[in-house]
């Protein structure tokens, strides 16, 4: 028998033109969901709704606009008659750098990222449970990262933004559990080859993908892919995980609770 745990239920997933957003997309209208994809890349979201057929629309829409985003959570309401999953995905690390040190780091950059990162999540959040609440059930969900349970890993700006995010679902997990509104956050760890961490040539993602399994990554001979992470947010959107709120749920194949550097520095030295 075909597995659809999101038969009849309708998702919002924003970011949901590249990379693990548009992973989610196939994963759950695969599972049974109709989805609506929110993005600025209004030719690739197109795109795949095209090519997915009629269970699967897209709308454009800037995160960190509140009339785009309210126009969002209406429209699919309109059109599908209620709103079961929001999926706050869509997100930027463009510092000066990945690993941008502070004196490197201007207001403006930490602006932007917030404003994408935390500011656009905090408003899909906001109006899906303006929704949800009526309704008296929901699941909202966060893209948040790795970086929100290790250090070093990612810019301050991208770190504040995430962690900034991890809060606010914790607190909406709190708020909207009389409302019977589930709120989680997947966390991943280093996803190559999307639109954030893509590598710029192929010789390069075949060096980053080698230093990611062999090196880096704690979980050995696996490289995390956005289908991995898509398949944590379809746990969480499903019934599956119906008594499942206020998680931060961790795709990062046990990285942030290792640290080799002893057991390396020790075994080398004494054989
Ligand atoms: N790739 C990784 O290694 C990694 C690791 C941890 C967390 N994440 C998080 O995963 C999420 C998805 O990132 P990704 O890696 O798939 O990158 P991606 O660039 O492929 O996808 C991000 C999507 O968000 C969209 N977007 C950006 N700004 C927007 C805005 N203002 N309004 C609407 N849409 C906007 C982009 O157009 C894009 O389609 C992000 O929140 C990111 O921080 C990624």
């Amino acid at each position: 028998m075909e597995y659809t745990p999101l038969d009849g239920k309708v998702a919002i997933i924003t970011g949901g033109a590249s990379g693990i957003g548009a992973s989610t997309v196939h994963l759950f209208h695969e599972h049974g969901a109709k989805v609506v994809i929110a993005d600025v890349q209004d030719i690739l979201g197109q795109e795949i709704a095209d090519k997915l057929g009629k269970n699967v629309s897209y709308i454009h829409c800037d995160v960190t606009n509140e009339d785009d985003i309210c126009n969002l959570i209406d429209t699919t309401v309109a059109k599908h008659g209620q709103l079961d999953i929001m999926y706050n995905n869509a997100g930027i690390i463009d510092c000066p750098s990945p690993l941008g040190r502070i004196l490197d780091t201007k207001k403006s950059d930490l602006e932007r990222i917030i404003s994408v990162n935390l500011v656009g999540s905090f408003l899909g959040a906001k109006h899906a449970a303006r929704v949800m609440v009526p309704q008296r059930k929901g699941c909202i969900l966060f893209t948040t990262s790795a970086a929100t349970a290790i250090a070093g890993i990612s810019s301050h700006a991208y770190a504040a933004s995430k962690w900034a995010i991890v809060g606010v679902a914790k607190g909406l997990a709190a708020e909207l559990g009389q409302y019977g509104i589930r709120v989680n956050c997947v966390s991943p760890f280093a996803v190559l080859g999307t639109g954030i961490s893509a590598a710029r040539s192929e010789a390069d993602v075949s060096k980053a993908e080698f230093a990611l399994s062999n090196h880096v990554g704690n979980l050995k001979g696996q490289i995390l892919k956005a289908e991995d992470v898509a398949r944590a947010a379809l746990y969480l959107a499903s019934d599956e995980a119906n008594y499942i709120s206020g998680l931060n749920l961790l795709v990062d194949g046990g990285y942030s609770v290792v640290n080799p550097n002893m057991v390396n520095i020790l075994s080398a030295n004494m054989g």
